[in-house]
């Protein structure tokens, strides 16, 4: 592999912002500083007026979802290619097995699903969603020869993914004596499988009444459930997709305790309020997720509490369903259930229905800064901290990512600040038939992008390498 010398951009990195260029061998950055000399045949890069950014980390994704009757629609080839145009060029996924599979053959099918396709490195959050007499050997095993270092938890999805309290307290034992990172779903389940009875009972099946079937009540429960399960047995935490004020009141109070926990927001609830899952024939599915997008001073409070570092990371929960099929599973109109295998009863469909999650692995660090530190809202630091630092830290990656540092993968992004466009579905690379963001208007964009050293994009178009991505083995904290 030749040498690549990145030349004159403007460094920015959690602390600080220089100018200066960034030369890398064999994958690895080898030197940062000024007028740095390159071997004969490197091949130069001018950053000239760019920013350059450490690889962005989405620590929150779905590639491979068995969920609500359905498959997610991307694949590590779609999947990755769309979060490498977006400039993330490492993905965490949540491994969800469903509550009858076995941990360690759903770990090696989740990791059989991006093995040598996956453009971009990627590592699991293993969901454990059962814990049985066998799961703790299994867990062991995942932890020291699988080299996964954090599990995941649903306090919701009573009947696919959800756990009962005895298993979380079980979990976040075995975690704690590992060194293993818990990251959770915190909604309640039996008030929300109550609430949408009772919507239901009323008539009120449309995508507008998803949000009122997952308050923020239920989201806030859930924060303070698992703060106290952590509190009890010392375990460190992670809530995962943070939605509103009370919720992350929640955690602070526990932190204040002492309890160790770190909260993510994902992109979606920064950038909509509750009024899109309002919208109406049914386009309001688009929008439906959960926890549920809120209303706007909860959206203007996650801005603050980024700025401040209160939230920790910004992940997408990339989760990508198609609108005219799959969302449509959840249509009040049977005969707009498109999918006769999805909705084989012909009955009529309801908001409970529909896939829950937003395709946006893509549109991250574009939403990140248009919205964010174009408008004052963040600062370079903060977008490279909460984006891309903060996740590699807490999840066992750092310093080989999220830093720009002799040492760390030449995972390195050149961003364009000038550039303008707008989002849609006819030119991102997510394999979903709609974008949620469709003609928003966006500004800067990823113009190169590094895996370990390789050029995957350049002048803003894929020239990359299916299956250059590698997993990345993780080891428990001491
Ligand atoms: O709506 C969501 N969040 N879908 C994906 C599954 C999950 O809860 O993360
Ligand atoms: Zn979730
Ligand atoms: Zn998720």
């Amino acid at each position: 592999m030749k040498d690549l010398l990145i030349q004159n951009g403007e460094i920015i990195t959690e602390h600080s912002q220089f100018q200066g260029d960034v030369l890398c061998r064999e994958g690895v950055i080898i030197e940062v500083g000024a007028n740095l000399i390159a071997s004969p045949d490197a091949e130069i890069i001018d950053a000239t007026g760019k920013y350059i950014f450490p690889g962005f980390i989405d620590p929150h994704v779905h590639i491979y979802l068995p969920f609500m009757g359905t498959f997610s629609k991307d694949d590590y080839v779609t999947g990755s290619k769309a979060a490498l145009m977006g400039g993330t060029t490492t993905l965490i996924e949540m491994c969800c097995p469903s509550r009858n599979d076995d941990p360690l053959d759903a770990i090696r099918l989740w990791k059989s699903k991006a093995a040598g396709i996956s453009s971009c490195d990627y590592t699991f959050h293993m969901g454990v969603t059962r814990f049985d007499e066998g799961t703790a050997a299994a867990l062991r095993t995942i932890v020291h020869d699988e080299k996964i270092a954090s599990f995941k938890v649903f306090l919701a999805y009573k009947g696919a993914f959800g756990i009962e309290d005895s298993e979380l307290y079980q979990i976040l034992s075995l975690a704690k004596e590992l060194g293993v990172i818990v990251t959770a779903h915190c909604e309640n389940a039996d008030l929300v499988t109550e609430t949408q009875k009772k919507l239901l009972d009323e008539g009120k099946t449309g995508p507008e009444w998803h949000e009122p079937s997952r308050p923020i009540t239920v989201e806030t429960e859930g924060c303070h459930h698992l703060m106290t399960f952590a509190e009890m047995t010392g375990a460190e935490v992670y809530v995962v997709h943070t939605s509103c004020i009370p919720a992350i009141e929640a955690i602070t109070a526990a932190q204040k305790r002492g309890v160790k926990a770190w909260i993510e927001t994902v992109a979606p609830y920064l950038v909509f309020d509750h009024t899109h899952a309002e919208l109406p024939d049914f386009e309001g599915a688009k929008y439906v997720m959960s926890p549920p997008i809120r209303s706007k001073e909860h959206q203007d409070y996650l801005w603050q509490c980024l700025a401040d570092g209160t939230v920790h990371t910004v992940g997408t929960d990339h989760a990508p369903f198609d609108y005219h099929t799959q969302k449509h599973m959840g249509h009040p109109d049977p005969a707009k259930c498109l999918d006769a295998r999805s909705n084989p009863t012909g009955k009529p469909g309801n908001f409970t229905l529909i896939p829950n999650g937003i395709p946006s692995v893509e549109e991250r660090v574009k939403l990140l800064y248009t919205e964010g530190v174009c408008k004052g809202r963040i600062d370079l630091q903060t977008l490279v901290r909460c984006a891309s630092t903060r996740a590699a830290q807490i999840f066992g990656l750092y310093p080989r990512k999220g830093c720009i540092a002799p040492g760390s993968d030449a995972d390195l992004v050149i961003w364009d600040p000038e550039w303008k466009g707008s989002i849609s579905v006819s030119t991102h690379s997510m394999a979903t038939d709609y974008s949620a963001f469709e003609g928003r208007e966006v500004s800067g964009r990823a113009e190169l992008v590094t895996v370990r050293g390789k050029v995957m994009v350049r002048d803003g178009q894929w020239c990359g390498e299916t299956g250059w991505g590698e997993f990345l083995q993780r080891e428990p904290k001491p």
